[in-house]
């Protein structure tokens, strides 16, 4: 018989990944959440909310093989969860964040790298550390705290692909931040559940950063194929990390997933995986991952869902075409 699964979450980008893979495997699944957004089709439905103290009441009776939980908020939600299954579930995983290493610590960042003070930390890293540290002390199994990076794939919310997409199709001169072959190094939400599930399989514990390799691809091939899977309207212009700070362009979120060589690319986009990949991480190509989000951007009408608690993601037509010395309204 499959596997029981609880997802915390599920229908939200990565819970919903993690509640289809369990389902293309046979598993039975029960999510529990607010019960405000669509759900994914053929789970048991639990609802209540974890912000309030009668919130868990429906977790109040069951079983399950493992637990997923996608929180990101406030840890004392991950602690109050974590004690209400205790004894009730076998495997817990907290989808954490490599946002977790202290900042400065040295590159390549590895498990064993400094991690923040939840109490001192700025607060998305606080709340993730938080998150883990709850995990461990409350439930009572094998704990994985898995720390993702940048997930991308179909259903991302925070719109960094998305976005990209949009503007590539929109075409004309395009801002490209170089250096072309600049290495990138992010997680397709599908090849992350795929993990997670096999993890919880295996009864795995502790950290793990679950992220492709350091170069997976590059920002070349990324906006090439972007390009390429939305027509190819757009002529990428490369311009040189330089020229782009001049301008006052923020990087990550003006212009999505690039960074500047340097210490925070090096945070984000050159973590070690010896890790994971020793326990079995399988990255899908780039171009999979590209051609899925658009093929689900396209059933949407274009229009990506946004997270409300995440700024939004890109940069002024305007700001692009000053830098590039083209008219933004030109093509
Ligand atoms: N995106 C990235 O690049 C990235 C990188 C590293 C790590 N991560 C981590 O990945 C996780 C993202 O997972 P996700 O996208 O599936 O989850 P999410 O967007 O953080 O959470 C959404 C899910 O939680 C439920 N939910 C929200 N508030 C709730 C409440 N008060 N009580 C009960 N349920 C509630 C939502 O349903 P309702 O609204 O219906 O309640 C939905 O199912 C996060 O933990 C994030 O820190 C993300």
């Amino acid at each position: 018989m499959g596997m029981r699964l609880l997802v915390l979450g599920g229908s939200g980008f990565v819970g919903r990944a993690v509640v289809g893979e369990a389902q293309a495997r046979g598993y039975q699944v029960t999510v529990f959440n607010r019960g405000r957004r669509a759900m994914p089709a053929g789970v048991v439905a639990l609802v209540g909310d974890r912000l309030t103290g009668e919130g868990l009441a429906a977790l109040g009776a069951g079983t399950w093989d493992a637990v997923v939980d996608t929180w990101s908020g406030d840890p004392a939600a991950v602690r109050s969860a974590a004690a209400v299954l205790k004894g009730r579930a076998g495997h817990y995983t907290y989808v954490s964040s490599r946002s977790v290493y202290a900042e400065g610590a040295a590159a390549p960042l590895t498990e064993q790298s400094p991690v923040v003070d939840p109490d001192t930390d700025f607060v998305y890293a606080a709340h993730k550390r938080g998150g883990e540290i709850a995990a461990e002390q409350e439930f009572d199994g094998a704990v994985l705290l898995a720390r993702a990076g940048l997930i991308l794939g179909p259903h991302e919310d925070v719109g960094r692909l998305p976005w990209w997409l949009n503007r590539l199709r929109r075409g004309g001169p395009a801002l490209a931040p170089g250096p072309r072959e600049l290495p990138l190094q992010y997680i397709d939400a599908r090849d992350l559940a795929v993990f997670l599930l096999d993890a919880a399989g295996r009864g795995l514990g502790g950290a793990y950063n679950v992220v492709s390799e350091a170069g997976h691809t590059t920002m070349g091939e990324l906006l090439e194929t972007a390009n390429a899977v939305t027509g190819g309207r757009a002529e990428l212009r490369w311009t040189a990390a330089q020229v782009i700070l001049e301008a006052g362009i923020e990087p990550w979120t003006q212009l999505p997933i690039w960074l500047p060589p340097g210490p925070d690319h090096d945070f984000m986009h050159r973590g070690d995986v010896a890790k994971v990949l020793a326990a079995g991480l399988r990255a899908r190509p780039v171009g999979e991952t590209v051609a899925d989000t658009w093929a689900w951007l396209q059933e949407l009408g274009g229009t990506p869902p946004h997270r409300p608690d995440r700024p939004p993601v890109g940069l002024d037509p305007v700001k692009e075409a000053a830098v590039l010395g083209s008219a933004p309204g030109e093509y």
